[in-house]
């Protein structure tokens, strides 16, 4: 597919601009990442960087005919700009928007998006790796599209469904996606799973549940309430909701095992390099400490919350656990303490060589070894 990647305004200041919250990377160093992202997927890109709102309108404009998707990050006129999104809407090429810095927990003004509105999602907070993630979910976009669900009440509860054609009622796969419980990771980031699994005859549900401080055990209770809206709506969605094969990456691993640990009803629950051992992740990220985040304190302060939240190594519904061996994001130190714990409950492949996101890459060898496992 072709893409346009659109900037707007002081991001050609990228590499000197406030670096603190953008960056010390250029807009050229940037681009030549782009680019050589976007041949891994077979796809090419176009730029363009304006300071104007009506050049980037006239950008817009002009890839009519000529672009798949747009990635735009639109700078400050995302939170001024009517006429943006109205160009947009106006050439119905696919869009995702970017920012760099997680203009949701900013200055209030900030989190206020009107692109939003017409784009197929928001990635904020993740600096230059959005781009990237903007770009593998304009290409999922294009494998298998998706639509978009509610399985509960709340804003965040929905679920991008996907179902191949031709297939009378499908296995599901349910995705649970990783980025250690903090709000600016989402569901994008295992649409080019769910679009690999589509093509090999699955159903997908990419969840987002609650993520941020203190989410849990609503994250899990989400997650539950969502499986539980997969069986009773199966034939609506044109899929076998009694056929749940529910996976999860990372942070996402460890809920997919903690619900694993709560239900026999599932096919199998494959854990991509799980989080497993919650005691072992303060002090080893570095900055932040995205359990006592998660559980809403540390230990001393929620004691309870910490022992309800702690895995056992019990589950329900058969497990398989996947884990790269070069992995430095989630040692795969975790893997090998749910399994010392699980023993024969679990089957255990750990990836010589793979870091923590080719696993969910289905374009490697890594992904297409997790894809076997949860379309077996
Ligand atoms: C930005 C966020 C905007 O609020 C700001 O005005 C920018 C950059 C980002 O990438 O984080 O110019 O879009």
């Amino acid at each position: 597919m072709h893409i346009l990647i659109i900037n707007g305004p002081n991001l050609n200041l990228l590499g000197t601009r406030e670096p603190e919250i953008y960056g010390s990377a250029t807009l050229r160093d940037l681009e030549s990442d782009w680019v050589r992202h976007a041949q891994d997927r077979g796809s090419s890109i176009d730029t363009f960087q304006s300071n104007h709102e009506g050049a980037i309108i006239d950008a817009i404009h002009g890839a009519r005919g000529v672009a798949d998707g747009i990635v735009i990050n639109p700078g400050a006129y995302t939170h001024t700009s009517r006429a943006i999104p109205d160009a947009i809407a106006g050439v119905g090429i696919p869009t995702v928007e970017v920012h760099l810095s997680d203009i949701m927990n900013r200055e209030p003004w900030r989190a206020i998006s009107h692109v939003a509105e017409v784009s197929l999602t928001t990635i904020h907070g993740r600096g230059a790796t959005g781009y990237l993630n903007a770009i593998d979910a304009l290409v999922a976009h294009t494998i298998a599209p998706a639509t978009l669900h509610h399985y509960g009440e709340e804003d965040h509860q929905v679920a991008d469904v996907r179902v191949p054609e031709g297939i009378e009622a499908p296995p599901v796969a349910v995705l649970i996606h990783g980025g250690y419980w903090r709000s600016y990771w989402k569901r994008d980031t295992l649409d080019l799973m769910a679009a690999a699994l589509v093509k090999e005859g699955m159903a997908t549900v990419n969840l987002e549940y609650a993520v941020g401080g203190d989410s849990y055990p609503a994250a899990i209770e989400d997650v539950e309430a969502a499986l539980a809206w997969v069986t009773s709506h199966g034939d609506e969605l044109g899929l076998d909701g009694s056929d749940i094969r529910l996976v999860g990456h990372s942070a996402g691993g460890y809920v997919a095992l903690k619900v694993a640990e709560r239900s026999a009803d599932l096919t199998r629950v494959v854990a991509i390099a799980p989080v497993t051992d919650i005691d072992a992740v303060p002090g080893q990220f570095g900055e932040g400490d995205p359990a006592s985040a998660f559980l809403g304190g540390t230990e001393a302060e929620r004691p309870d919350d910490w022992s309800s939240a702690r895995l056992v190594g019990t589950p329900q519904s058969p497990v398989v656990i996947v884990h790269g061996s070069e992995d430095t994001d989630v040692p795969d130190a975790h893997a090998r303490w749910y399994v010392e714990r699980a023993e024969d409950a679990v089957h255990f492949e750990d990836i010589e060589g793979s870091e923590h996101f080719a696993p969910i890459d289905p374009t490697t060898e890594a992904g297409a070894i997790v894809v076997g496992h949860i379309t077996a």
